[in-house]
Parts: C-alpha cells; structure tokens; sequence
C-alpha cells in the first residue's frame, strides 16, 4: 500500500493515543502533524484552530483531543471533562465544516457502551445508559457518534468511529492519576521494584474484567483506515472478544518486573463495570486480516518503555 500525498492531522498528536498514532503513520511514508495544545493548537480557541487546520489541508483528522485519566480523574473532574470534551468535539466538527474534503476518525472510548453489558456489541451502542462510574467522560464519548451522524445528515461530513477499549503501552503519562489502569500498574511495579517496595497497592478489588488494546495494535488499524477508500458511519469495535482481569494482569506485571512484594487491592476504590468485552464480529469482517500483539508481549515492551522514563 502507498500512502504517498495522504495528509493526517493528528488532533491531540502529543498524547497517549494520538504519539502513538504519529508514529504508525510517519513509518508508513505519510505527511502527520500533531495538534494539541503543546504545539501551539488549543482547540478550545476555534478561530485558531481553524486557520491552523485549513493551512494543513488535511485528508483525515484523527480526533485524539480529550481531557483523559483514570477513573478516579474523571470522576473528580467530572464538570471539567464533560465541559472541555463537549467544546473539543464541538470545534473539532465546526472545523471539519470548513474542510468538507477531510474525514474524522472518533476513537470512541467502550465506556460509550451501556453500562450493563458484558459484551459490547456495536448494534446494543443506544440500548442502556452509561455506567454511572463514568457518566460525565463516558457522555462525552458517547457524543462523538450523535456528532459525526449529525454531521453527516446534514453537511456530509464523513467520520468513522472506532470503538476502542482500554489501550496500554508506551507514551502515555506516569502520573498514577492520568495514566490509564494497565499502564499504572505497570508504573506501580516498575517503581516498586527500582524502590525496593514491600507492597504494591492496586486500586480496586482486582476483579473487574477488561478487554485491552495494545496501543501501537491502535496506531495500525487507524493506519487501516486511513488507506480505506470507503469510509462507513457504523460504529465498528477494534475488538478481540478477549477480557483478563485487573489481578491477572497485576500477577503477569509483578512476575516480568521481577517484584517480590506483596500485592494489596484497596477496595475503598470504586471499580466501574465488573466487566467489558468487545464483540469483534463486526471487526473481523471488515479487517480479516488484522493481527493484535499478544499481551504478554505488549506487558513487556510496556514494562521496557517505564524502564527507561521513570
Ligand atoms: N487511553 C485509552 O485507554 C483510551 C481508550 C479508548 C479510547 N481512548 C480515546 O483516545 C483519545 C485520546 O486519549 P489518550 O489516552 O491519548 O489521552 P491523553 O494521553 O491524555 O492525550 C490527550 C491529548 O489531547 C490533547 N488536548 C487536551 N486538551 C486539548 C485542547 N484544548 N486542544 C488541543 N489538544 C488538547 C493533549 O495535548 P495538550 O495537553 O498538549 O493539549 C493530548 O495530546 C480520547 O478520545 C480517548 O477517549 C483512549
């Protein structure tokens, strides 16, 4: 596949997701830029943002600009999550309004999902409300999808949404509060170990059930995308149908850092949806081919990356 003369505004490009997303394409021979607010594009200041998205003329816009954290983030910050989410996403459509030409691809958090279900399958999307543990981000995800149909009904702007559960690996942030639930444990471990620490505390009862996305795995099935001619409005999960729970994972971190400690769940943390799958029927159909790393070995490189930052 050439992508010669594709051009894809990263939007949120400096973040977890978005570095990654850079990267992926970048490799790939395509003309990328990050936008966010560390390269000068706050996209709360619309006029700006605007002029500095027209002058890049971009054919996709990955929309990775959100206020992001833990559960417990979200939670504390949950007026300033709903209220920056909804004027990112607002601005991020006003500006694809300008450039008729280029397509918004939405990672749409799974906490988008109705709170109730194991497995989340795109055609329950609308069947029950948001986990309440969730209610303000979870919203505002859940929003990207009434935005992009919206959009399209009435000035055809094209959009893809991609559902996409909890992601880990490297480039997202150390701070235990921001960094997401894989990844700070990862940071806890590696810490634990370079600090010699008798315990490690996990947040939670270490039972909840996740599904969880490797996040370069991301980077390529947006680098799937964004080589796709035909671009559909269903949502479709990035999905192996595949869950572990938050102590199996605390298990595998804790044997590949070499941490001989004790591990302590703090149930005074709440612990969200005992459980989150993704059905990946409609996955496999339209990315037959797609090949996700394994999480150990996603474990490991994660662990590398921590390593070497903290
Ligand atoms: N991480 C996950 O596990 C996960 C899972 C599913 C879906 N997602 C989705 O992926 C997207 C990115 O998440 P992430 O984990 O990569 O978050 P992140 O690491 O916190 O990155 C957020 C990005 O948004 C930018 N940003 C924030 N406010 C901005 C503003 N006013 N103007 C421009 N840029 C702004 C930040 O850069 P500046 O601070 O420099 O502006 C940063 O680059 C979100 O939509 C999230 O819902 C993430």
């Amino acid at each position: 596949m050439t992508y010669a003369g594709l051009r894809v505004a990263v939007l949120g490009g400096t973040g977890f997701a978005g570095r990654n997303v850079c990267e992926a394409l970048e490799r790939a021979g395509i003309t990328v830029e990050a936008f966010s607010r560390a390269t000068g594009c706050d996209l709360l200041n619309l006029p700006a943002a605007q002029e500095r998205l027209r002058a890049f003329r971009p054919d996709y816009m990955i929309n990775c600009a959100a206020l992001v954290g833990s559960l417990n983030y979200v939670t504390d910050l949950a007026a300033d999550v709903v209220d920056t989410n909804m004027r990112i996403i607002t601005n991020v459509y006003k500006i694809a309004q300008q450039l008729p030409d280029a397509v918004v691809v939405n990672p749409v958090a799974n906490c988008a999902y109705p709170g109730t279900r194991d497995t989340y399958r795109e055609e329950a999307f609308w069947d029950g409300p948001i986990h309440p543990s969730v209610l303000a981000y979870g919203s505002t995800r859940r929003m990207m999808v009434v935005f992009s149909k919206s959009y399209s009904d009435q000035y055809q702007i094209r959009s893809v949404n991609l559902i996409t559960p909890n992601m880990y690996g490297p480039y997202d942030s150390v701070d235990p509060n921001k960094t997401h639930a894989l990844n700070a444990l990862v940071v806890k471990f590696v810490k634990a170990v370079k600090h010699d620490l008798p315990t490690v505390e996990v947040w939670g009862t270490g039972k909840p059930i996740r599904e969880w996305l490797y996040v370069r795995d991301f980077a390529q099935a947006i680098l799937r995308v964004v080589a796709e001619p035909e671009n559909t409005l269903e949502p479709v999960n990035i999905a192996q149908n595949q869950g572990y729970s938050v102590k199996e994972l605390a298990d595998t971190i804790s044997r590949k850092v070499g941490y001989a400690g004790e591990i302590v769940y703090n149930t005074s943390y709440q612990d969200g949806s005992p459980k989150k799958v993704m059905d990946d029927r409609r996955f496999r159909q339209r990315f037959p081919e797609f090949g996700f790393t394994d999480l150990a070995r996603g474990i490991s490189e994660t662990i590398e990356y921590y390593r070497e930052v903290i």
